[in-house]
């Protein structure tokens, strides 16, 4: 038996790095369907070979009729969504005075506007049926990180929305959580300059990266019902590192 038998679940940005990682770990535990979203199509077969639990749907999370429309669609094929995962994000980094208006609305809109805009498809549904689980990806940048101003705000802002909803929600038997990961081995990553990776890795009490793996993990258990009663929380994965 697995944790999340029979459940039907949703992950933003499936096609790698920590989204993948948990629509595997969610896949492991036992879920009935999962839908896979991400910008371009994702082959479902590399999750499931069964072809019967896995499910693309081509979707930009920072366009709201996009949303609107996979959400509408994700319905109609799976009847229902018991667990939301917000983990599609990008980043545009630059020191704040160097940072264009381009930049910022481009973070915002990705990592901030689009959990509004699917949160919003699920809400109802979910109050509805009294269950849910909302699951958002923030970051440790939240505590401030330097070239990071937007996605620190855009993280922020997760983490506030998240809070309120879960206040909102817990009557309905709907929990939100987030999960705040620090650096973690994926293509986002990849980015950061060497320099500053060689510095952090210096700084890190575990002396390497966080593997996707370590973070999918988070995300099963406030998925489950082990968590039941865990709402307005945020889960730092960051291997004891506190700055
Ligand atoms: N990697 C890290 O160090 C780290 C640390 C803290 C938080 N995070 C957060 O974890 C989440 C996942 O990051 P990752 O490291 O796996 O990144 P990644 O770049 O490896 O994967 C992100 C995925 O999101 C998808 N995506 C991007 N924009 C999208 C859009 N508009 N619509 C739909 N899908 C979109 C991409 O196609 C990609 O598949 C992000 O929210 C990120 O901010 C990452």
């Amino acid at each position: 038996m697995g944790k999340l038998d029979g459940k039907y679940a949703v992950v933003t940005g499936a096609a790698k790095g920590i989204g993948a990682a948990i629509a595997r770990k969610f896949l492991a535990e036992g879920v009935e369907k999962i839908a896979l979203l991400d910008v371009s199509a994702i082959d479902p077969r590399s999750f499931d070979e069964s072809g019967k639990r896995a499910f693309s749907y081509i979707c930009d999370i920072g366009n709201e009729e996009s949303v609107r429309e996979t959400f509408a669609k994700i319905y109609e094929d799976f009847g229902r969504i018991d667990i939301l995962v917000n983990n599609a994000g990008i980043t545009r980094d630059a020191m704040f005075h160097k940072m264009t208006t381009d930049q910022w609305k481009a973070v915002l809109n990705v990592d901030l506007f689009s959990v509004f805009y699917t949160c919003r498809q699920v809400i109802n549904p979910m109050r509805q049926q009294n269950y849910g689980r909302i699951i958002n990806i923030a970051s440790s940048s939240i505590r401030g990180n330097i070239g990071q101003c937007n996605y620190a705000a855009a993280k922020s802002g997760i983490v506030g929305f998240t809070c309120s909803l879960a206040k909102e929600s817990g009557r309905k038997g709907i929990t939100a959580n987030c999960i705040a990961p620090g650096g973690t081995n994926t293509d986002m990553y990849k980015t950061v300059p060497q320099e500053v990776l060689e510095a952090t890795l210096k700084r890190l009490p575990y002396g390497r990266l966080a593997e996707p793996e370590e973070i999918a993990g988070a995300a099963a258990f406030l998925a489950s019902d082990d968590a039941s009663y865990v709402s307005g929380q945020v889960i730092f994965v960051t291997g004891g590192n506190l700055s």
